[in-house]
């Protein structure tokens, strides 16, 4: 008789190609199945707990089956599920857009729903090349940061620099060029890797359209951290050479880097915000592209002048999703969230400095409610990561390690107590491998 875990496991792989996996790995590394959730902890069949310590792919902010978004889902799906957005709109999608338009930085005053992550960047590439172009400038290229990622469907790819992701489709891609991130926390390096980008604008920038970063923190790139003098310094140069700056706050946003969005580390707007992942608690797909009333205008004339942005995706502003956006972001206005988060962000990062005493470790790094622990002397083949992700497991305690960094990015109502579990649990399995 198999163990309801490994009765579902087999039920599975008997139909599902799981997302970001070689899936012979599963002849010897089990599934985790899970049945239920409450607030960080994940269940599975056999009442296993696990500390969700990455958010379920940095989605989630207020705990699973949280109370007041499960409420607020609930009654919006006996009102109205689903209605297209060309021709029509609904409460939600319109009172979750003034909300947005209100938080986010001054210079964006208009919301385009779009459904995923990797969409809402697909989104904004097109936005602003159509923007160049219907001014009449033919701009085809976009610049992108050194070990960006910003997703995974083609023009997402495109501008994204994992070569994990990337190498295999090189022959399908749009044109992107890469520039220098800065290589660590320091204004120094901000400074060095803007004169990197001012090179390559003075030679490109009658073509480029758009400089996309992930501001403060590239999550899939190993939570590496920068300073914000360089989203300041790359404002200053995208506006002298007539190019947009796109900030994809899909990882980013909503609390994860100390304030409500990276952004917000500055006094600039850019000219293009993408927004998902936390946007809706971690609960439904949905992502925006926020951007100013000037690109706005440029796409505002009579129809047959063809100019109107003319992409859509069915499920764009799905009424139960921007329920949960609307209970997550009242969540945020009723409780201290980011003050709350600043003592525990201090409290992971004075418990995670145990971490430098061990002869593996390469470096500590925070931003915010992000903490990542960079290992040194391992080879890719090692599989370092995977060796600690399954430790941590068998633990209780769900780590994703991207190859040798560590990070945490727990549910913000992570307690001290579990913070604690989850520190330890990395440690000792950085200790034994
Ligand atoms: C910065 C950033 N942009 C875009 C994406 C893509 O989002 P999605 O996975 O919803 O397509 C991700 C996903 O991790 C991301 O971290």
């Amino acid at each position: 008789m198999l163990s309801k875990n490994t009765a579902m496991m087999q039920r599975d792989l008997e139909v599902i190609w799981h997302p970001c996996t070689q899936m012979k790995d599963h002849e010897t590394l089990p599934l985790i199945p899970i049945k239920s959730g409450k607030g960080v902890y994940l269940y599975d069949f056999e009442g296993n707990s696990y500390i969700d310590a990455v958010s379920s792919w940095w989605v989630n902010l207020f705990g699973h089956t949280n109370e007041k978004i499960n409420a607020r889902i609930k009654a919006q799906l006996d009102t109205l599920e689903h209605v297209l957005l060309a021709g029509f709109t609904h409460e939600p999608a319109v009172e979750l857009a003034h909300k947005l338009v209100k938080i986010t930085p001054k210079e964006l005053k208009k919301v385009f729903f779009v459904d995923n992550g990797s969409s809402a960047v697909e989104a904004a590439l097109k936005m602003s090349y159509h923007y160049h172009l219907n001014l009449g400038k033919r701009k085809p290229l976009f610049l992108s940061l050194t070990n960006s990622y910003h997703g995974e469907t083609i023009g997402a790819l495109s501008v994204g620099d994992v070569s994990l992701y990337k190498e295999t489709y090189a022959p399908l891609l749009i044109s992107n060029r890469q520039v220098p991130v800065p290589i660590d926390q320091s204004e120094d390096a901000a400074k060095i890797a803007l004169e990197g980008l001012e090179k390559v604008l003075e030679a490109h920038a009658d073509e480029v359209a758009a400089l996309i970063v992930e501001p403060l923190i590239q999550g899939a790139g190993g939570m590496h951290m920068y300073h914000p003098a360089y989203l300041n310094g790359a404002r200053k140069l995208t506006e002298m050479y007539d190019v947009h700056l796109i900030a994809d706050e899909i990882m980013t946003g909503f609390g994860r880097t100390g304030k409500m969005f990276a952004f917000d580390h500055t006094d600039i707007s850019p000219d293009f915000m993408t927004l998902s992942k936390g946007l809706t608690g971690g609960y439904l797909p949905l992502s925006v592209v926020m951007t100013s009333d000037t690109v706005y205008q440029a796409f505002y004339c009579d129809y047959n002048e063809n100019k109107a942005f003319l992409h859509s995706h069915s499920y764009t502003g799905n009424p139960l999703a921007c329920a949960a956006a609307l209970a997550t972001l009242e969540i945020f206005e009723e409780n201290d969230i980011l003050g709350d988060n600043e003592k525990k962000s201090a409290y992971i990062r004075e418990k995670s400095n145990k971490f430098l005493s061990l002869p593996n470790v390469k470096e500590v790094r925070q931003q915010g409610m992000v903490t990542a622990i960079e290992l040194k002397g391992y080879d890719v083949k090692e599989r370092v990561g995977l060796k600690l992700y399954e430790y941590a497991l068998s633990e209780g305690v769900l780590l994703r390690p991207l190859g040798h960094i560590i990070y945490f990015m727990p549910p913000y109502i992570i307690t001290y107590d579990e913070i604690d579990k989850m520190i330890d649990v990395a440690y000792k399995g950085i200790q034994k491998i």
